[in-house]
């Protein structure tokens, strides 16, 4: 009986040996990408409420990542939909998930001036609401939102998207600066520190990598303290393309550059898009098949291309993994992106680390590669 284990035994292991290494090494023994990066930092996905529903993306969510943003369901219009009327459904569907999950979970947003009620900061008219008005509207909606997190959310994007894309303009023309004046962001802070004194305070935009909005930002980031706002974090959304834009040289500088300031640096809104945004001067039918390019897969050139990419700004990162405290990826795998409907509807987009079938792609590899190489 003996020599039969045994002989069992090296037989199983010998088939284990030669024919299971592959297996092993790729399915059971590669690290997933919270495992690579434990401790170091942070690496999130964004959701929509009903995305939890299912189960292989719960499963993925689980296995991979150590934090939650809602896509939609923190902002201003889902959660106040009508004065003083809060609907929370969705937001706790999201922050339940999480606490059962271990989950750390990111708000997104207390204050934008895109999916917003109108009725914070205007008239029905449109016309700005008194200063004294709009401010107790301000604070009644962070005292709910925050208040209602408090204790659950790790930090807020308290104000997103508030600096002007314009050479001549500081801050951008929002209802919010109309009605209170440029200190509705300080105002913001201090409401949130209020409601929620553990969660990290973060300002976030778009394009803050860029020199010009970068130093907008830094001008922000000094107003903000001078007037005794806590800002831990200032998130550069990173809502990139595959090629020409931004130059990791720029995202390299743009950490350092907010570094300087005494803030953390997060990039909370990553994908990578490797379709083209216009085609200009082409045919009509050129320019719609070059719209959508890849209905289906995307070509094996081009997985790798964006391997490569992903691999060159997670090395970024990485060469920055003291400052760089958690990196966000806008959605989960790419049938949930939202570049599907954005900046062109209706498009089969691949801008993500997981194809439309749950499966990791190159790109996947590309940044767990770095995440363990995080220099922290
Ligand atoms: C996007 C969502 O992904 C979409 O589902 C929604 O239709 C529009 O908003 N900057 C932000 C995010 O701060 O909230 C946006 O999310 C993407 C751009």
């Amino acid at each position: 009986m003996l020599k039969v284990a045994v002989l069992l035994a090296v037989l199983v292991g010998g088939f284990g040996m030669s024919g299971m290494v592959g297996y092993a090494e790729t399915q059971t023994g590669a690290k997933t990408l919270k495992e690579a990066v434990a401790g170091k930092t942070l690496i999130g996905g964004a959701v929509m409420s009903n995305h939890l529903d299912d189960p292989k993306l719960a499963a993925l969510i689980k296995r991979e990542l150590t934090t939650l943003t809602g896509e939609n369901d923190f902002k201003p219009q889902s959660v106040q939909p009508e004065k003083g009327k809060f609907n929370f459904e969705a937001a706790d569907k999201i922050a339940d998930f999480c606490d059962q999950n271990g989950i750390k979970l990111v708000g997104h947003t207390l204050v934008w001036h895109s999916q917003a009620p109108r009725f914070l900061f205007e008239d029905d008219a449109g016309k700005p609401l008194a200063r004294d008005v709009a401010l107790a509207n301000l604070k009644a909606h962070i005292d709910a939102v925050a208040g209602r997190y408090k204790g659950r959310v790790i930090g807020w994007d308290v104000v997103n998207e508030a600096i002007s894309d314009s050479p001549n303009e500081y801050l951008r023309n929002t209802p919010a600066l109309r009605a209170i004046g440029p200190d509705y962001l300080a105002m913001a802070f201090k409401y949130a520190a209020q409601a929620d004194p553990g969660a990290e305070l973060y300002y976030n935009d778009y394009s803050n990598e860029n020199k010009e909005k970068r130093d907008k930002c830094i001008r922000l980031i000094r107003e903000l303290k001078a007037a005794g706002c806590r800002v831990d974090a200032i998130g550069i959304q990173g809502h990139w393309m595959m090629e020409g834009w931004p130059s990791t040289q720029l995202v390299d500088e743009a950490i350092k550059a907010y570094a300087a300031e005494g803030v953390k640096v997060m990039i909370t809104e990553l994908d990578v898009d490797p379709l083209p945004r216009q085609t200009q001067g082409a045919a009509v039918d050129a320019r719609e098949q070059a719209a959508n390019p890849y209905p289906k897969d995307l070509p094996p050139d081009m997985q790798e291309k964006l391997a490569k990419r992903y691999g060159e700004l997670f090395e970024v990162f990485a060469k920055n993994g003291n400052v760089v405290s958690r990196i966000t990826l806008w959605g989960t795998h790419d049938g949930m992106s939202w570049l599907n409907n954005w900046p062109v509807r209706g498009r089969t987009n691949h801008g993500l680390l997981w194809d439309r079938a749950y499966n990791p792609k190159p790109a996947y590899e590309a940044v767990r590669k770095q995440l363990e190489r995080w220099e922290k």
